[in-house]
C-alpha cells in the first residue's frame, strides 16, 4: 500500500463536484418493481433478448472490473480527487450488473456463454490499461455502446421495467461520461503546458486505441446481426454513431485541454461536461 500523503489534496474542484453528485445521486435494484406485468412473453422475442442482452451484462461486469482495477493506481498517483469518484462509479457498474443479471431472472432466459460469444469477450478484454487516460479512452466506446442501447430499449419500449433500467442507466452514464471529460481535459491540458509535442503525440495514441477498440465492437455486434435486425436496431448506423461519438468526445477533451493550457478557455464547467461530444 502506498499512501501519497497523510493529508489528502483535494483541490481538483471539478472532480470533487462530481464526487459529490455521485454520492447524491446513488439509488438501488430495490427501488425497481419487479413485480410489473412482464411484456415480453412470446418465447422467440425472449430467447433474442437474453442474446442481445449478453454484451450488456458482459460490459456491466467488465465494467466492474476495471473500474475497481484503477481505483488503486489513482492512489499511487497521489490522484485522491479521482480516486475518490472512481469509488462510486464501481458502486454504479455493480448496481447495473445486478439489474442486468436480475432482468434475466424476469426473462426466464440466460445470457450466452463466453465460448458463444468471444467476440464480446474480446470487445471487452480491449479495454483494459493500467493508464488511466489511456484506459478513458477505450472505456469512452464501452460507454458509449451502452448509452446507445440504452437509448434504443427506451425508444422501443419492450418492457416497462426495462425502459425504467434504461432510464436510470443513462443518468449514471451520463456522470461516468461527464469524468471522462474532465479528466481528460485537465490531463491535456497538463501535457499542453509540459511541451506541446508530448501532448500531440499521446493524443495520437490515444485517437489509435479508440480506433483499435472500435475495431473489436463491429464483430461483436456482427455477432447479434439477426437479433438486432428483427427488434429493429439498425446495427450499422449504430455502430457508425458510437464511432462518431466516442471520437468526438475524445477530440473535445484533448481540445478542450490544449485550449485550457493556453488560457484561451475556462475549464468546462461539470453541468456541460457530460453533453461534450454528444
Ligand atoms: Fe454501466
Ligand atoms: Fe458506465
Amino acid at each position: 500500500m502506498k499512501i501519497y500523503k497523510v493529508l489528502p489534496d483535494l483541490s481538483r474542484e471539478r472532480h470533487m463536484k462530481i464526487w459529490h453528485k455521485a454520492l447524491r445521486s446513488q439509488w438501488s435494484a430495490t427501488d425497481i418493481k419487479w413485480d410489473t406485468p412482464q411484456r415480453i412473453t412470446n418465447h422467440r422475442l425472449k430467447d433474442q433478448m437474453g442474446r442481445i442482452l449478453t454484451p450488456v451484462l458482459m460490459g456491466e461486469q467488465a465494467a466492474l472490473y476495471s473500474v475497481s482495477g484503477l481505483i488503486p493506481i489513482l492512489g499511487k498517483l497521489g490522484e485522491v480527487e479521482s480516486q475518490f469518484y472512481l469509488t462510486t462509479w464501481a458502486v454504479d457498474e455493480a448496481r447495473h450488473t445486478e439489474l442486468f443479471a436480475n432482468f434475466y431472472g424476469r426473462l426466464d432466459r440466460e445470457p450466452m456463454p463466453i465460448r458463444r460469444f468471444p467476440a464480446g469477450y474480446l470487445f471487452q478484454s480491449q479495454i483494459v490499461s493500467d493508464d488511466p487516460a489511456e484506459w478513458l479512452s477505450g472505456v469512452l466506446v464501452s460507454e458509449v455502446i451502452a448509452k446507445k442501447l440504452m437509448e434504443e430499449f427506451r425508444r422501443l419500449d419492450l418492457d416497462p421495467l426495462l425502459s425504467d433500467i434504461a432510464h436510470g442507466v443513462l443518468r449514471d452514464e451520463a456522470r461516468h461520461l461527464g469524468f471522462n471529460h474532465i479528466y481528460l481535459e485537465d490531463r491535456f491540458c497538463e501535457l499542453h503546458q509540459n511541451t506541446e509535442d508530448q501532448g500531440r503525440a499521446y493524443a495520437e495514441q490515444l485517437h489509435a486505441r479508440v480506433d483499435s477498440v472500435l475495431g473489436y465492437l463491429q464483430p461483436m455486434l456482427d455477432a447479434l446481426a439477426t437479433e438486432l435486425d428483427e427488434i429493429g436496431i439498425d446495427r450499422i448506423e449504430l455502430f457508425d454513431k458510437v464511432g462518431d461519438e466516442a471520437r468526438q468526445r475524445l477530440d473535445r477533451s484533448i481540445r478542450a485541454g490544449h485550449r485550457l493550457a493556453e488560457g484561451k478557455q475556462e475549464a468546462s464547467p461539470l453541468a456541460e461536461a457530460a453533453l461534450i461530444g454528444a
